[in-house]
């Protein structure tokens, strides 16, 4: 049988400590999530019983721990659904993820008068990374714009499309306004005209089923930390055939075959893309959190979810003078918004001081808030420990605000 959502939140012990004296209401966890005590003890399990350098040693502590960190590789396969374990990088995060793909990508297939598409629903870690590509290679960068739901404007990315078109780099779930993309459709258009897609899966790989063979992306990023998994590590999951003709990204240690003077060639999947020490204890973080996240089971975690981003939408919008950002037909996890007249960065600030943590500014979204003449938004967003309590505790945390800078 599952594991009940409701028994959820005893187990992050952080969530039990006051902020300036009241409890915390912790409501930042598009940023980052907390971690459940499973996943903080097999880091100092690791570090007390099993730390060596991993792929390097003959000893049984490194044998041990070169286990562990391949055991998490098939976890995170299994996971996501992926054809093998090969097919699994693991990285420093969602970021170092795109970047690998924007440089080994960009150095092998874009050339002079190429273009790439990306979404104007991105987060400037999958925006960046081309844009600077798409310099280095002299390649003209694209983006499909936003529709006033905050949708993204299909007909547009149609258009985009054409014979010049490398790669097409696109987010499923927004994290300022928590649009959840029609990722099959959009992968199914761009696969039609033979151009492969990245997708960022940072905000939906903890919330909702995943199955990178059924959606069929080319390549899927993502971080731990915002699965309830430790900081400094994440997972890029690439189809076999690209990794195969991608050149390595970082190069040293571990991801070579033969090195002399005349040429080095390189060691097998996964580790080709894999250089120098690996974070070991932090994979083994992520292995924790995914058989923690594995306890639930996920049609429920989303049903669950999805209730509460309706029960916080319905009380934010009894607000006064708050504007909701967006009004996706799916949308997940994530509240953005505004109240006239007052600023985010103060609401948030003001929010803290009654123990309430949001996150306020750009959410390193800028063409997002552009596109929308805003300098930014409040965010709050969901983990599966949240309850209806968060949510009033919220609604009544703004209307507190409001009162007082207001009167
Ligand atoms: N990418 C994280 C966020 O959206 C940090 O807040």
């Amino acid at each position: 049988m599952s594991k009940s959502i409701l028994s959820a939140r005893e187990d992050f012990p952080i969530l039990s400590q006051t902020i300036n004296d009241l409890p915390l209401v912790y409501l930042d966890n598009a940023a980052t999530t907390q971690k459940p005590q499973a996943v903080i003890d097999a880091i100092s399990d690791y570090y007390r019983t099993s730390n060596a350098n991993i792929h390097r040693g003959n000893h049984s502590l490194a044998i041990q721990a070169t286990q562990a960190y391949e055991n998490v590789r098939k976890k995170v396969a299994a996971y996501i659904n992926a054809a093998s374990a090969e097919e699994i990088i693991f990285t420093r995060g969602t970021t170092e993820a795109i970047n690998l793909v924007a440089y080994s990508f960009g150095e092998a297939f874009v050339q002079p008068g190429d273009e790439i598409i990306v979404s104007q629903l991105e987060h400037h870690s999958n925006y960046v990374p081309w844009h600077l590509m798409c310099q280095r290679r002299g390649a003209t960068f694209r983006v499909i714009p936003f529709d006033e739901n905050g949708e993204l404007d299909l007909l547009a990315l149609q258009q985009l499309v054409n014979k010049r078109t490398r790669l097409l780099a696109v987010n499923q779930v927004s994290n300022s306004l928590g649009t959840v993309n029609p990722i099959g459709q959009i992968v199914k258009m761009a696969h039609e005209a033979n151009v492969p897609v990245l997708v960022d899966g940072a905000q939906a790989v903890q919330h909702t089923v995943h199955d990178v063979q059924a959606m069929d992306a080319d390549f899927y990023a993502f971080s731990g930390h915002k699965m309830y998994a430790p900081m400094g590590v994440g997972v890029l999951y690439a189809k076999r055939k690209w990794l195969e003709k991608l050149p390595p990204f970082l190069s040293g240690g571990e991801m070579i075959d033969q090195v002399t003077p005349e040429k080095v060639t390189f060691n097998v999947l996964p580790y080709k893309f894999e250089a120098g020490t690996p974070n070991v204890a932090d994979v083994i973080g992520l292995g924790a959190a995914i058989d923690y996240l594995n306890q639930f089971d996920f049609a429920e975690l989303e049903a669950y979810e999805d209730e509460l981003l309706e029960y916080g939408l319905g009380l934010l919008s009894e607000i006064p003078g708050l504007k909701v950002y967006g009004n996706p037909k799916k949308r997940s996890a994530i509240l953005p918004f505004n109240v006239e007249g007052i600023q985010h960065y103060d609401m948030g600030i003001l929010l803290d001081s009654k123990g309430i943590a949001v996150r306020t500014g750009q959410h390193c979204t800028q063409p997002v808030m552009d596109a929308l003449h805003i300098t930014g938004t409040v965010r709050a967003s969901l983990a599966l420990y949240n309850n209806h309590a968060d949510l009033e505790a919220l609604a009544r945390g703004v209307a507190r605000v409001i009162r007082l800078l207001k009167r």
